[in-house]
């Protein structure tokens, strides 16, 4: 196998690496919102909560924390679970919708804080498929033997564009982030398998926050009509999302000749255990096969696959060799499916 750091790799034909996930890192703020403290807020019950989404609290971060604070902990953890120099990373993808500002990217900010001098990187804004995605791009920058270390991070700050007077949508979110590392694997058959990603931006209405962009520019206007918040038609979004998730599991899964039974883990996307429930069942996969973390964190959008991994990890379900199926669908619409060989 080629360096992956030679750029003559970067042509076909050539022997390239295979991506590996080598570590991982998560972080959420210690303040924790339940449904009890909703239903404080909002006309709610911890009942409805638990039974229509399966979530029972969430993390909230402090005033004083941004997305780059939660993404920078995350990264850092990833960095000192696989002991390299923050110098030694090649790329930085920060997978949010809610970016400390604008620009300059958060990407930007994390990299200068890590130390990772030797970086280039972006925001990538996919909403709720936003780390799915950056896992996409990190695999190929790696099997391009371009890169050698990329770091995907994937933070949101949700409780500052969530309308707590909004019932409908506080109940579902929370502040989280996660990071994988991703490098070239010494061993062609243990990483990136594959994906099958796709966007529909019919979907775009649907569920969104219109203003504070081009089309609506921040005016006293925008703020008294809450238009700085995320909007959602809730069913048509939870419609789509149980047949895409399920649509897209089997879809890489025949594009790879991978058979169902070879499944590990299902790690979803975090929104609602009735539409992670339904992709199970459409795959054939036990409880135990299924990882669904959302009753302590609810839906961190570009964190819930991180979040979820490491607990994954944590409680020992993740072994060497084992096929892990990503999955999401989110805002855009914008919807995806990676298969990784668990590498460690
Ligand atoms: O991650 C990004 C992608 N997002 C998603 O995947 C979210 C997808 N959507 C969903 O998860 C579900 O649509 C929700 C959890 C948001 C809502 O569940 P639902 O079963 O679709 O409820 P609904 O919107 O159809 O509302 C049913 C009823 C309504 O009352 P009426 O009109 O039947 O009287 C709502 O007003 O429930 C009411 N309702 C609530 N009641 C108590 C809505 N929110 C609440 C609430 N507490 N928090």
């Amino acid at each position: 196998m080629r360096s992956s750091t030679d750029p003559s790799a970067q042509y076909l034909g050539e022997l390239l690496p295979t991506a590996k996930i080598s570590a991982l890192g998560a972080y959420v703020p210690p303040q924790v919102l339940t449904n009890e403290d909703l239903s404080r807020m909002v006309e709610t019950n911890d009942r409805w909560i638990v039974d229509r989404t399966g979530i029972k609290e969430r993390h909230i971060a402090e005033p004083s924390m941004a997305t780059s604070d939660m993404a920078f902990e995350a990264a850092r953890c990833a960095l000192l679970q696989r002991g390299i120099n923050p110098a030694e990373i090649s790329a930085i993808i920060l997978c949010t919708v809610t970016p400390d500002m604008m620009f300059p990217s958060t990407a930007c900010l994390v990299q200068d804080r890590l130390g990772a001098t030797g970086a280039w990187g972006f925001d990538l804004i996919a909403a709720c498929s936003g780390f799915l995605y950056g896992l996409t791009v990190a695999a190929h920058l790696v099997a391009a033997g371009t890169h050698k270390y990329v770091l995907v991070i994937g933070a949101d700050t949700m409780s500052r564009i969530i309308d707590y007077t909004d019932r409908a949508t506080c109940i579902l979110f929370g502040d989280g982030a996660g990071a994988f590392l991703v490098e070239a694997s010494e061993d062609p058959q243990l990483g990136f398998v594959g994906y099958l990603n796709e966007i529909d931006g019919a979907g775009a209405p649907f569920l969104c926050m219109p203003a504070g962009g081009s089309r609506l520019p921040a005016s006293a206007e925008t703020v008294k009509n809450r238009q700085h918040y995320v909007k959602q038609e809730g069913q048509q979004v939870f419609k789509f999302a149980v047949r895409k998730m399920a649509e897209l599991c089997e879809g890489v899964l025949s594009k790879y000749n991978i058979s169902k039974d070879e499944v590990k883990l299902l790690i979803p996307h975090q929104a609602n255990r009735r539409i992670i429930a339904a992709t199970a069942e459409r795959l054939g996969l036990s409880e135990e096969n299924v990882i669904v973390n959302l009753d302590r964190f609810g839906n961190t959008t570009a964190a819930t696959i991180p979040l979820a991994t490491c607990d994954a990890m944590s409680q020992g379900r993740l072994k060497k060799g084992d096929l892990v199926l990503f999955a999401a669908v989110g805002a855009g619409y914008t919807a995806g499916a990676n298969l990784w060989r668990w590498a460690y």
